[in-house]
């Protein structure tokens, strides 16, 4: 499918003035916007990833306090990196960052490259990372296209095809290279140039999705493009952008046992290949053989007889598409096992990465004394 996307260039102008102005009054005030350095906005881009803003604005601000260069990050030391990232998920983002700014340091003099071909080829950063951070911090007329930017751009002009097809999505890709070049083109006698136009165009699209074009009931009667919208004028909003189903989640059970010798507690650390790799987390069992009693199970996982065996703590998370019931039980060991990993004490813990279910079974252990 083609998106046809010439012969609409007034369109799109006016779209983009309605957002820009939009925009200037209602952009929130967010930590990132305050700076154009790209180091720090593709900190701030890359956190963003699957992430909400209110949960990445204090991680950015303590990222940015403790690793204030790419020099910074390209000497941090991992464990140092994935503490900073802890709770935030996705760990990989996380090496794929110290490799783009040793990238940097070795084959652009430590200067964060300025042309999007460049930008796109870091690790880590794919079409719309390169576009945010490229339009943000350079005001180069580059698209961004995500699930946000989808919804509005599929609701304002009308696309009814599934925007996870290839050539759908590409349609998508070419509409928002439009609007952003129309901003980019915004200034004649009439209308003066808007400052910074393709950072704040690409932006205030995020923006309209992640706060009025919103999946379940969006705010139309707040909505800029209201008067343009195709959607809005056919009452078809709740129906676009038309999604496939999304997968069945699947269930799973959890079991960790936090064992106790001498005040210590053994942690071990997943390994790398696996979700949450090198996090550290008290000894789990991922899956249970039917009829295991908990006792042999407990001896299965931490490598020898636990006495005492208790429940701490027990809650729900989610992992991509998994929906995980997690139990947590503590007991003692009278000696070390021979599973690898620590035994530390409990503040000596708390500096670990930890994952995020291991974050909750430490604050149950500390609430419990
Ligand atoms: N989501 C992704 N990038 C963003 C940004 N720069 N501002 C707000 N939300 C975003």
């Amino acid at each position: 499918m083609t998106i046809k996307t010439s012969g609409r260039s007034l369109v799109h102008m006016a779209n983009a003035k309605r957002l820009l102005a939009w925009f200037a009054l209602h952009a929130r005030d967010l930590p990132w916007r305050r700076t154009r350095n790209p180091y720090a906005v593709w900190v701030s881009e890359i956190m963003l990833q699957q992430t909400q803003v209110k949960t990445v604005i204090p991680y950015w601000e303590r990222w940015m306090k403790e690793l204030p260069t790419l020099t910074a990050l390209a000497e941090a030391p991992m464990e140092k990196l994935l503490k900073l990232w802890e709770g935030l998920g996705y760990y990989r983002r996380v090496r794929h960052m110290q490799k783009a700014a040793l990238a940097i340091l070795r084959g652009h003099q430590g200067k964060f490259p300025t042309a999007w071909n460049e930008i796109l080829e870091l690790p880590g950063i794919g079409r719309y990372t390169a576009g945010a951070i490229c339009s943000i911090a350079y005001n180069t007329p580059v698209p961004v296209l995500d699930g946000n930017v989808i919804r509005v751009l599929t609701r304002v002009y009308g696309i009814a095809d599934n925007p996870t097809k290839a050539t759908v999505r590409e349609g998508l890709w070419q509409l928002a290279q439009a609007l952003v070049g129309a901003a980019a083109g915004i200034g004649d006698s009439a209308n003066p140039p808007v400052s910074r136009a393709c950072g704040s165009l690409n932006e205030s699209l995020m923006e309209l999705g992640a706060l009025i074009c919103t999946p379940r009931s969006p705010l139309c009667t707040k909505c800029p493009l209201r008067k343009a919208c195709f959607a809005f004028r056919h009452d078809l909003v709740e129906q676009l952008p038309k999604l496939p189903p999304t997968p069945a989640t699947t269930r799973r059970t959890t079991t960790s046992f936090v064992v106790e010798r001498n005040g210590q507690f053994l942690v071990r650390r997943r390994e790398q290949r696996v979700v949450n790799g090198e996090l550290w987390e008290f000894p789990r069992a991922e899956r249970q053989s039917r009829g295991a009693t908990l006792s042999k199970l407990a001896r299965a996982t931490v490598g020898t007889n636990v006495r005492d065996v208790r429940p701490l703590c027990s809650f729900q998370h989610s992992i991509t598409r998994y929906r995980i019931s997690a139990k947590a039980y503590r007991g003692t060991v009278a000696k070390k096992t021979g599973v690898p990993g620590r035994w530390l004490p409990l503040p000596e813990i708390s500096k670990l990465p930890l994952t995020s279910a291991d974050g909750k079974i430490l604050r149950a252990l500390l609430r419990a004394g």
